[in-house]
């Protein structure tokens, strides 16, 4: 796993996307547990914005439904990406003279005609999420499809960066504190499993 230009990016401009750093089998074998857990009502829930005491539903802002990954309730498909999250996080560790400790990971789908309002993904009280990843799971996006990743400037959060479209299997790593980011309207589902690599 060759990081180099992960660690350029995120130095420089504080994001990198890769079309190939997950293996396509790994991505494939995530986007049938994914579809299994959509078949099982109960297994996603509204995602919420917002930590403990503030928590709240808020479609307006956040229009997808998420399911956690836990390393103990993995599924042997599931398993791999874990093994694979762990040797990420020891060549992050390496390459990037980072210390993460641990990881958080959901799977999301956003219905047609949702979106996430424009955001941080650190939370005041509670700094340990450094590295924020999504990797996407929908085969032949099309433009008109919408649900572009928008990614705002790090040092000008109201310019916009870029816009990245949720192809299968590529993958957006971005510095949690520092990028402002929003999805914009989907016309189809879309599908992802994010994650956060944090420290204690
Ligand atoms: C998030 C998020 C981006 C995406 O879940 O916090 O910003 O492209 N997701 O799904
Ligand atoms: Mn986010």
């Amino acid at each position: 796993m060759n990081l180099n230009q992960l660690a350029q990016d995120l130095t420089q401009k504080g994001w990198h996307l890769s079309p190939d750093l997950v293996p396509k089998d790994i991505c494939q074998d995530l986007l049938t547990q994914l579809r299994a857990h959509q078949q099982n009502p109960g297994d996603f829930s509204k995602a919420q914005i917002g930590q403990g005491a503030d928590k709240k539903n808020r479609a307006d802002i956040r229009g997808d439904f998420i399911r956690w990954l836990e390393p103990e309730q993995a599924e042997t498909s599931e398993q791999r990406f874990f093994s694979w999250l762990e040797k990420f996080k020891q060549n992050i560790n390496q390459q990037l003279l980072l210390n993460i400790t641990d990881y958080e990971l959901h799977y999301a789908f956003y219905p047609p005609q949702t979106n996430y309002e424009k955001h941080i993904d650190v939370f005041q009280q509670n700094s340990s999420r450094i590295l924020s990843f999504v990797l996407y799971l929908n085969k032949e996006w099309q433009a008109a499809d919408g649900g572009e990743l928008i990614l705002f400037k790090e040092k000008n959060p109201n310019e916009e960066d870029a816009r990245i479209a949720p192809h299968f299997g590529s993958m957006v790593v971005f510095l949690s504190g520092k990028i402002y980011h929003q999805v914009d309207f989907t016309n189809r589902e879309r599908l992802s499993v994010t994650g956060w690599l944090k420290n204690r």
